[in-house]
């Protein structure tokens, strides 16, 4: 079972440059918490790679949240942080008997892929390294654990930024915090690391000279892009990665062939897949997971908030907003209208205005409604959830839909129009009339 992946995850710092009431690592890109990013890329390297998450600062909550959202993963307590060597050691006990490789990786780096990772996984077995340190280059590398290499380029320490002497602050290769250990030679060194330095921690980056003391084999693996381990531990930082991510996105869909008008204002998650020929307009917001198909047009202004569908040749226009909506080709949503918990055919016209009513806030229950192929909707339409309109059925103007709808009917579910001849006229001269009798009343 060597070739056996598991990982450790530490999250049990508190994160208090967050000035925040909630753990660090539950903070949100993306509508999903920072840890579920790293969880997500580790289980993407195999279906059931287990993840040991090392948690303390409002454990409870951590815990809850991994316990409601993934499957392969163990938690581990540690009380005191008393450092990230110690944060490992914590996991020591769960992993005894495990012979395969750790990757050991922080909680708070929600840039880091599935890809990368992969690769570190590759680098460590075809060097048959023991412990590989994935590192990156900085052209300002404050606050990291500088790379100190052997002329053989192995690695022969990790220095944090405040215990470097001048020299070694200039090395501009870092310490990511992520790294691949043949488990069964490196767990020992847990036991057996000090706090002998200038924050009085149990470093983890000690494991680099303790491995070299048992002759152990000791590599650097470099990344190219230095974004993927952006840590997070400020409101700032927080932005800022969910610019890096949005940007990441936006480069891979513009080089597969999706027009992006205006990147600088465009948001799309890293789960949402978009075809070919499909053009985004300015102002566009979408979270979570999604498909767009090709030649469609989005924007500007829509906001998209996952799991939708939306089929080739569709669009969907300014200040729209879909949420858990299957839309199939040839449909247009175009302009004002709120579709939720809703399945739509092809070749439908929504008009200005329609809102899918999907939520009753007295039940909090929420239904859902289908539009089979053809349907035309008036404008201002409301659509009151649980309803089907069947193929090519026509809703008038402004009509509240509560019932099923045949096929290829014409609906008129409004008041109809009124008309009283001469009102206005009328009116005035009744105001007219007033007046001259207040006026011979001799009011005024
Ligand atoms: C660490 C590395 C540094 C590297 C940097 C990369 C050490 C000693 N230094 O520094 O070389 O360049 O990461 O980002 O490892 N944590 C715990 N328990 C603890 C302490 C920390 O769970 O007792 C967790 C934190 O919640 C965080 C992670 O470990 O998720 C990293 O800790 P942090 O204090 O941020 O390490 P750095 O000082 O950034
Ligand atoms: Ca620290």
């Amino acid at each position: 079972m060597e070739k056996e992946i598991k990982a450790i995850v530490l999250a049990a710092g508190k994160g208090k440059r967050m000035r925040s009431s909630m753990p660090k690592v539950l903070h949100e890109i993306f509508s999903k918490p920072l840890l579920g990013w790293v969880i997500e890329a580790i289980q993407r390297l195999g279906h059931e790679t287990e993840s040991i998450v090392v948690i303390g600062h409002q454990s409870h909550d951590v815990e809850e949240y991994l316990n409601d959202n993934y499957k392969y993963v163990k938690t581990t307590f540690q009380k005191d942080q008393l450092g990230t060597g110690h944060a490992v050691a914590q996991a020591v006990p769960l992993l005894s008997q495990f012979r395969g490789n750790v990757i050991i990786t922080c909680g708070d780096t929600p840039l880091i892929t599935t890809k990368t990772l992969k690769n570190l996984i590759r680098y460590h077995q075809e060097t048959d390294s023991d412990l590989t340190v994935m590192t990156a280059k900085f052209d300002n590398p404050t606050g990291y654990g500088r790379i100190i290499r052997s002329s053989k380029d192995e690695v022969i320490a990790i220095i944090e930024e405040k215990d470097a002497i001048e020299t070694q602050k200039e090395i501009k290769e870092v310490n990511t915090g992520v790294y691949c250990a043949k488990w069964a030679k490196i767990r020992h060194a847990f036991n057996e690391l000090s706090n002998n330095n200038a924050q009085g921690e149990y470093y983890l980056t000690d494991i680099v000279k303790w491995s070299r003391k048992q002759g152990l084999k000791v590599l650097g693996y470099q990344i190219a892009d230095n974004r993927e381990i952006y840590g997070i531990n400020s409101r700032e930082n927080l932005a800022y990665a969910t610019k890096l991510m949005k940007e990441k996105k936006i480069e891979e869909l513009m080089a597969s062939g999706v027009t992006i008008v205006d990147p600088s204002t465009t948001y799309i998650s890293p789960e949402t897949e978009i075809g070919q020929d499909t053009i985004i307009y300015p102002n566009t917001y979408i979270n979570g997971k999604n498909k767009i198909a090709k030649f469609c047009k989005i924007g500007p202004m829509t906001h998209i908030r996952g799991n939708c569908e939306v089929g080739e040749g569709s669009k969907i226009g300014n200040f729209v907003e879909l949420k858990n909506a299957k839309i199939a080709k040839k449909t247009n949503v175009c302009h004002l209208s709120y579709v939720g918990d809703a399945q739509i055919g092809s070749n439908v016209n929504i008009g200005a205005g329609t809102i899918f009513a999907n939520y009753n806030s007295i039940t909090k229950e929420k239904k859902a409604s289908t539009l089979l192929d053809g349907v035309s909707v008036g404008s201002n339409s409301v659509i009151i959830a649980p309803v089907e309109i069947k193929q090519n059925a026509f809703v008038a103007a402004m009509s509240c839909v509560t019932k099923d709808v045949e096929e290829s009917s014409l609906v008129m579910a409004r008041s109809p129009q009124k008309e009283i001849k001469n009102w206005v006229k009328n009116k005035k001269g009744e105001k007219l009339n007033e007046s001259r009798t207040e006026n011979s009343n001799g009011k005024n």
